[in-house]
């Protein structure tokens, strides 16, 4: 593996969370492994659990962690190719991406979608930017499309909890006052594409993820029929993807509370708004799995990370 960009890097997700589980056991057990190996943490955007597991599974791997808030503290970056760059940007991606490639073995980086112009946020032009020019492996900490690492702690996670061959989850929508991005759904949805599971998408009208992403998965507009029987329900809010970065429902009835998610158990990304994503008394509850999920954050990006150093090898 050259770089974790997407699900897509994977080749074999059972083996990955089975590997993920035994670093979970274990998690020093490859500790000479980053000895004298450097991973620079790039933020273009705010974060809490994603900056310290990635950190953390860094630190377990005897790497140096490098970290830089590049949204607020680095130069705005150019990526357009000849541009004249006389207007609000001050490097461009060309150099930054080579001097960063200098002072680390891995680059780690998070950049949001803008959802203003989807055609641009779809070209991932910070991931493949960095992908192009600084010639070391890539780590996506969150892009435009896609939270992979999320995604492979998901992965973990559900088997974790899974009692069952072919559980039933659920990955509904919930209200939200801001537009967030795709990301998290995208790569949940690429992930069930590999499981072994009866997965259902359910989210209001107007509010389909990209039908590239959900080919083949079964989508209810009906969350109570949706949630019938499930085991596992995995709430997220996202904003419209056809009338791009819009909030157009803030319905409190696609709201989790315990009544609708019955025996199932609850699982979140995190942060999460109370009361208006998901009920207190779900997230205090016996059900709620977000605090093994960000947990395993440690784990999904221990494991990237050791392919990686094993392939620089
Ligand atoms: N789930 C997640 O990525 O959390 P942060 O945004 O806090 O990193």
């Amino acid at each position: 593996m050259q770089h974790y960009l997407s699900l897509k890097d994977i080749d074999s997700l059972p083996q990955w969370v089975e590997e993920a589980r035994s670093l979970k056991a274990n998690p020093l057990q490859y500790k000479a492994l980053g000895d004298a190996k450097a991973v620079c943490l790039l933020f273009f955007n705010n974060s809490l659990r994603t900056r310290l597991s990635t950190q953390k599974a860094a630190l377990n791997l005897g790497m140096e962690v490098i970290v830089m808030n590049f949204g607020s503290e680095g130069w705005a970056l150019e990526y357009g190719d000849g541009t004249i760059m006389d207007q609000g940007t001050s490097e461009h991606i060309k150099e930054a991406a080579q001097v960063v490639a200098q002072y680390c073995d891995i680059v780690a980086i998070r950049a949001f979608a803008s959802l203003t112009d989807k055609e641009k946020d779809e070209a991932e032009l910070v991931m493949n930017g960095f992908k192009k020019y600084a010639g070391i492996p890539v780590v996506n900490m969150e892009s435009s499309v896609g939270h992979p690492l999320q995604a492979l702690a998901d992965a973990i996670t559900l088997a974790e909890n899974n009692i069952k061959k072919r559980p039933k989850v659920v990955l509904s929508w919930a209200p939200h006052p801001k537009a967030l991005p795709h990301a998290v759904a995208n790569s949940f949805v690429e992930m069930m594409h590999l499981q072994e599971a009866d997965f259902v998408i359910t989210h209001p009208k107007g509010y389909d993820l990209n039908p590239e992403v959900t080919k083949g998965a079964k989508i209810e507009y009906d969350q109570d029929k949706a949630l019938e029987d499930a085991d596992f329900v995995y709430v997220k809010n996202w904003s419209s993807y056809q009338d791009y970065g819009k909030v157009m429902n803030q319905d409190k009835k696609w709201t989790m509370t315990n009544k609708k998610l019955g025996k199932a158990k609850f699982m979140h990304c995190l942060p999460v708004r109370r009361n208006v994503v998901v009920a207190d008394e779900v997230l205090d509850g016996p059900n709620s799995l977000v605090i093994q999920q960000a947990n395993n954050r440690t784990y999904s990006a221990q494991i990237v990370l050791k392919k990686l150093l094993e392939s620089l090898k």
